[in-house]
Order: structure tokens, then C-alpha cells, then sequence
């Protein structure tokens, strides 16, 4: 199987090829590695943990943790997670990983006073380092929807993490947004957008409703649904039209080239999205799902 996506062809067995003026490196277990990687990203990053972090750090305190915490945090990006992991467990010892090396970077150099609790390693989140069951936690933020495959990193996290231990888990779901109609209706941008995406890129789009499925069939206990409510009520309007800001600046292009919306469209969708969330008259609202569950004991 092959994607193409953009200027460069992303073979299936894993294999990394250069193509196109950008030399943009990707594989097939990432085809988002250019938007990954991209500045926007950096901000959608930061934006998104400010609008979640403080509704998920109550659902992460529910999870019986030893005093001293392993923790990992499987596609850690730049850092916002593990670090907000190490300085609300503060005797945790917290693992961040990635493949985008510009991330770990950044995030090493960020949150250095935070070391040598919180490290940060390249590592494919397809096949960790680590031996089976040394975590007593493992956190997997924004990164199942983004990837093919999601139910092998979700065995790959239950396999690191020890027996009775816990996963926490975002996967997002582009089909838990909603906006107010306006000149155009963002339904239409919703309902097109990351379905057509998702095909291009062999990501599923959707995994928020279908990682209890992962998790049931793969016998893990204790799962929970939560919502984290991202709305123009419980987050400040600036910080949920920031992570717009930062979607349309990271990905109206790719849209235009793999769904048939054109990155003009796009762009005009975002806008309209933004000024709905800077309106003090206008609702929005991205529900975004926390699926947790506990490694069976035996
Ligand atoms: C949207 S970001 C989320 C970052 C972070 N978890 C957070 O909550 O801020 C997704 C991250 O997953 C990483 N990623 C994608 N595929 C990966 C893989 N195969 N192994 C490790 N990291 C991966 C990307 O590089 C990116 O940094």
C-alpha cells in the first residue's frame, strides 16, 4: 500500500523516502510529520494544553499511583504534557517520546529544570524501548487519530505498561466540533474535511468513538469515556480561536490538495470559525474524548 501525500510517496513497511524541494522526511506510521512538525504546531500544541490540561488533570488524579510514578508519555511532542505530568506528580518520573527531533529539542530545553525527572528520547511509539509492563501510567495526547494503526500503539502502550496499571488516552474525533452557521455552515467543512483526509492519509479521523472498542476487544478494565469540553464557556475565547488560528495555518494547504475542499475554502471556514469564537454573542464547542482503562491484574 503507498500514500501520496503531498510531494512525497510514503512506502507502507516503513521505509523513510525524500522527495520534492521541501526534503521532507516522512514514513507511513506518521503521515502527518510535516504538520507535526511545523510551527503552527508548536502553538496548537501549547494552546491545546491550555484549554484541556485544566479539566484532564482531575481525571488523571483518579488513577491509584504509586508515590513515585513511572510515566510515559507516548508522542510527547513538545513537551506541554510530560511536563505538566512531572510538575503535578512530583515524584514522578516521566518519559516523553517522539520521532520529530525539533520537539524533543525544544521540549529538552524548555523544561531542563524538570531534569533528570523528565527526559525525552527519539522513539516510534510503534515499538517503544521499553520492557514489557515498567510504567505504571502511559499517556498517549493527541496522537491516535493522527496515525494508522492506532489499535498496535495502543497494544504497544498496554505492553510497557506494569499490570494494574493505567492508560490515558486522547484520540481525537473531527465529529465532535460544532459551530453556528454564518455566511457559510462549518457542518458542511466538518462533515467533508477530515473523513476525505483521513482516507488520503490512512488515519482514522474518528478514533475518538472507537478506541473503546480497541480497548474492550484487547480485555483492558475499567475503561472510561470522560469529555474534556472545550467551549467558548470553560475556555477563554482567545485560547480555543489560537488552536483554529493554528489549524488553519497548519493544515488549509493539505486540505486544498486531499479533500475536495480547496485551501481557499478552508481558509474561509476557519475565519468564520474564529469570529464565531471571538463573537462575546457566539457558542462554540469542541468535545474532546479522554479514554482511560486499567491493565488487567492477571
Ligand atoms: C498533535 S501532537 C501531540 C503532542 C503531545 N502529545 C501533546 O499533547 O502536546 C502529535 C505528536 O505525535 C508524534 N508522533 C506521530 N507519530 C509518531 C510515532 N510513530 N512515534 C512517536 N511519535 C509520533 C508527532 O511527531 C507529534 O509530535
Amino acid at each position: 500500500m503507498k500514500f501520496c501525500y503531498r510531494n512525497v510517496a510514503v512506502g507502507y513497511n516503513g521505509a523513510e523516502l525524500r522527495s520534492g524541494p521541501l526534503e521532507q522526511v516522512m514514513t507511513d506510521l506518521n503521515p502527518q510529520a510535516k504538520q507535526m512538525a511545523d510551527e503552527s504546531m508548536v502553538r496548537n500544541l501549547a494552546a491545546q494544553a491550555r484549554a484541556i490540561w485544566p479539566q484532564e488533570i482531575p481525571l488523571l488524579r483518579r488513577y491509584a499511583l504509586p508515590a513515585e510514578p513511572r510515566i510515559l508519555d507516548a508522542g510527547c511532542g513538545t513537551g506541554e504534557g510530560s511536563s505538566r505530568l512531572a510538575e503535578s506528580f512530583p515524584g514522578a518520573q516521566v518519559l516523553g517520546v517522539d520521532i520529530v527531533d525539533s520537539h524533543l529539542e525544544l521540549a529538552r530545553r524548555r523544561y531542563a529544570s524538570l531534569a533528570p525527572r523528565l527526559t525525552f528520547e527519539h522513539q516510534s511509539i510503534f515499538e517503544l524501548k521499553a520492557a514489557d509492563r515498567s510504567f505504571d501510567l502511559a499517556v498517549c495526547r493527541h496522537v491516535l487519530h493522527s496515525i494508522p494503526h492506532a489499535d498496535r500503539v495502543i497494544a504497544e502502550l498496554a505492553r510497557v505498561t506494569r499490570r494494574g496499571g493505567y492508560l490515558h488516552l486522547i484520540p481525537e474525533d473531527y465529529g465532535m466540533l460544532h459551530f453556528q452557521r454564518a455566511a457559510i455552515d462549518p457542518r458542511d467543512f466538518w462533515h467533508e474535511a477530515p473523513a476525505s483526509f483521513g482516507e488520503s492519509t490512512g488515519t482514522d479521523l474518528f478514533m475518538g468513538r472507537h478506541t473503546f472498542g480497541i480497548l474492550a476487544a484487547m480485555k483492558m478494565e475499567e475503561i472510561k469515556v470522560d469529555y474534556v469540553v472545550v467551549d467558548t464557556l470553560r475556555v477563554p475565547r482567545e485560547t480555543f480561536a489560537a488552536i483554529l488560528e493554528a489549524w488553519r495555518d497548519g493544515y488549509a494547504e493539505s486540505i486544498g490538495e486531499l479533500t475536495p475542499i480547496s485551501r481557499e475554502s478552508a481558509v474561509a471556514y476557519f475565519n468564520q470559525m474564529i469570529a464565531n469564537v471571538h463573537d462575546p454573542q457566539g457558542y462554540a464547542v469542541w468535545m474532546v474524548p479522554v479514554v482511560s482503562a486499567r491493565v488487567p491484574t492477571s
